[in-house]
């Protein structure tokens, strides 16, 4: 049990990553507050962990919104007494180039991939820091780091990321927070599937296609909740600002 008294927010809980690492944490000995915009699916997620013996609580937000940010810091201090772990997970993404991309479209993968880390920082941070510390894992993605096609929005949110993950790693330091992104290449979830549609590809020869990289297959949730438990527990204790990159070797 690497994460015994461990309190953690993990923000879209209901999804394809969120729901595994919700999970591992749990199987750690965290606490584990699901969040995720469809509260239906949050709540199943953290019923899940309670049948098999962990704790857990589902609290339904938008992650762009302050109000339920600082709703979902309150109803997890309220929970659980604190709140020292915290994974930014929740993401949407749109592919598109730029000539296609609407402002508000623009804004809205903004608003849930970037305003959401800026926000949870704004209100966790006083809470960790009073407590001595903690960690904050931010999901980046490799199209952060290296850039992408047809999707403007979402290479330069996760771009965003990144070094976000970095100011917030340099300014909470000195507070005992420690803060790193992980950034997986193509993970087998929802979002695949909805990137096919949204560029109107056939989703089976979409998910071939990502499993074209040095391991020769995609990766699966539980492979980027077991870097997320590492940079969450004490064994990572050294690591901060560091953008952790899990994707069966990139391919550009
Ligand atoms: P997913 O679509 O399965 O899960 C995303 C979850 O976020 C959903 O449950 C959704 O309801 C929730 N969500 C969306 N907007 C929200 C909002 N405004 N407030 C609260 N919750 C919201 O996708 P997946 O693959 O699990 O993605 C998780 C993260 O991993 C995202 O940040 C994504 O960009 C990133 N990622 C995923 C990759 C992949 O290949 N699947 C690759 C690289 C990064």
């Amino acid at each position: 049990m690497r994460l015994e008294h461990k309190q953690a927010i993990v923000t879209g809980g209901a999804g394809g990553i969120g729901r595994a690492t919700a999970k591992a944490l749990a199987a750690e000995g965290a606490a584990v507050a699901v969040v995720d915009l469809n509260g239906e699916a949050a709540e199943a997620v953290a019923a899940e962990i309670r049948d098999a013996g962990f704790t857990a609580i589902a609290v339904q937000a938008d992650v762009a919104s302050e109000a339920d940010i600082e709703r979902v810091v309150e109803t997890t201090v309220a929970a659980f007494g604190g709140v020292n772990v915290v994974f930014n997970n929740a993401g949407i993404i749109r592919r598109t180039t730029a000539v296609e991309t609407s402002v508000e479209e623009w804004d809205r993968v903004f608003g849930v991939n970037v305003r959401s880390i800026f926000l949870m920082a704004k209100h966790v941070v006083p809470v960790m820091a009073a407590a001595g510390g903690g960690s904050i894992v931010n999901t980046g993605s490799g199209w952060g780091l290296k850039g992408g096609g047809q999707a403007i929005s979402y290479c330069a949110s996760k771009g965003a990321v990144v070094n976000m993950t970095r100011a917030l790693a340099i300014d909470h330091g000195p507070q005992g927070i420690r803060v790193n992104s992980v950034n997986p290449g193509d993970v087998n979830t929802g979002m695949l599937r909805d990137e096919a549609s949204q560029l109107g590809q056939d989703a089976d020869a979409f998910l071939a296609e990502a499993a074209d990289r040095p391991l020769r297959r995609m990766g699966e949730p539980r492979e980027i909740a077991a870097a997320v438990v590492w940079l969450a527990s004490d064994e990572s204790s050294y690591v901060t600002g560091s953008a952790l990159v899990v994707d069966g070797g990139g391919i550009a």
